[in-house]
């Protein structure tokens, strides 16, 4: 595996592996690499013939407060679990690098669907994930590109983005892997105590409870959500931000439950919030399980 620093070095990389005919895929992640950024490293190497990770805590995705001098930093165990993946190169580049002319230079606007469930709570977040997503696929002009499920709405986003954008990648969205006892392995569960690591696998709960609901037959949006709140509350631990059912195109409120739709919720476990969902493709002869 080779590690790289800079763009430059990047963009040589992924326009000699073009050059010479290999289809490429780019895993974009911000470090601290867990058993499901490596689902992603797989899924990458069914599809493509040389795999990029990038490692990048992107400082314009965090809120002022929010955790960016503290997220998990450790770029030796990064590169030892990529390259034991099979990651080909692994390119860690500086906010300097990413952003040449400062934070407050160009970024991208994504509109609606960045302002509703995370948006309203981390306004600035998915300007800031849109923008370096868009800079990395500049770098590498990779064919696809993965994200995982658990951030369903960014998977939303950058689709939208793409669209938008007349990028020519395809987006792979990767199941979400979880720990045994359901919950979604995520960097920021290392922030968590062991009472509040007891506690966090509501969140799932809530959402198999409310799964089982619409595939009894409930298409009510409304009585789906009250039970997601009503299980979330369960937990005294758990503050919840929201629990609802959305469109899994546009994340519109889904009074109906049709077509593929996701059911969301957040929770603070003291300060650390989680996320999770579950997305559901609902036809007149059933439902079985989707992705965003
Ligand atoms: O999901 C993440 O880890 C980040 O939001 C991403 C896509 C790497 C952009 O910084």
């Amino acid at each position: 595996m080779t590690i790289v620093r800079t763009v430059e070095a990047a963009r040589t990389w992924a326009a000699d592996r073009r050059r010479s005919g290999a289809r490429l895929a780019l895993v974009p992640t911000m470090g601290a690499l867990h058993a499901g950024h490596l689902a992603h490293v797989q899924a990458a190497r069914q599809r493509a013939d040389a795999v990029a990770l990038s490692v990048f805590v992107n400082p314009t995705q965090f809120g002022p407060g929010e955790d960016l001098e503290r997220y998990p930093r450790d770029l030796d165990r990064d590169g030892a679990l990529s390259a034991a993946a099979g990651v080909d190169l692994l390119f860690a580049p500086s906010p300097r690098d990413m952003y040449p002319g400062g934070q407050t230079g160009v970024a991208v606007d994504v509109g609606a669907v960045g302002t509703v469930l995370e948006g309203k709570h981390r306004p600035t977040h998915f300007r800031g994930v849109a923008t370096v997503v868009c800079k990395l696929l500049a770098v590498f002009v990779p064919d696809i590109a993965t994200f995982g499920q658990k951030d369903a709405q960014q998977v939303v986003v950058v689709r939208h983005v793409v669209r938008e954008m007349l990028l020519p990648v395809e987006i792979v969205c990767i199941p979400t892997v979880r720990d045994p006892d359901g919950l979604a392995l995520s960097s920021r569960n290392a922030y968590l105590t062991a009472e509040q690591r007891r506690a966090a696998p509501v969140l799932r709960r809530a959402l198999l409870e409310a799964e089982a609901m619409v595939r009894a037959g409930e298409r009510r949006g409304a009585a789906v959500e009250e039970v997601l709140r009503a299980v979330l509350s369960s937990e005294r631990l758990a503050q919840t931000d929201y629990a609802l059912a959305v469109s899994a195109e546009d994340l519109r409120p889904a009074v109906v439950l049709q077509g593929r739709i996701l059911l969301v919720a957040a929770a603070r476990f003291g300060a650390t919030r989680l996320l999770d969902n579950t997305c559901l493709d609902v036809g007149p002869d059933g439902v079985s399980a989707a992705l965003p």
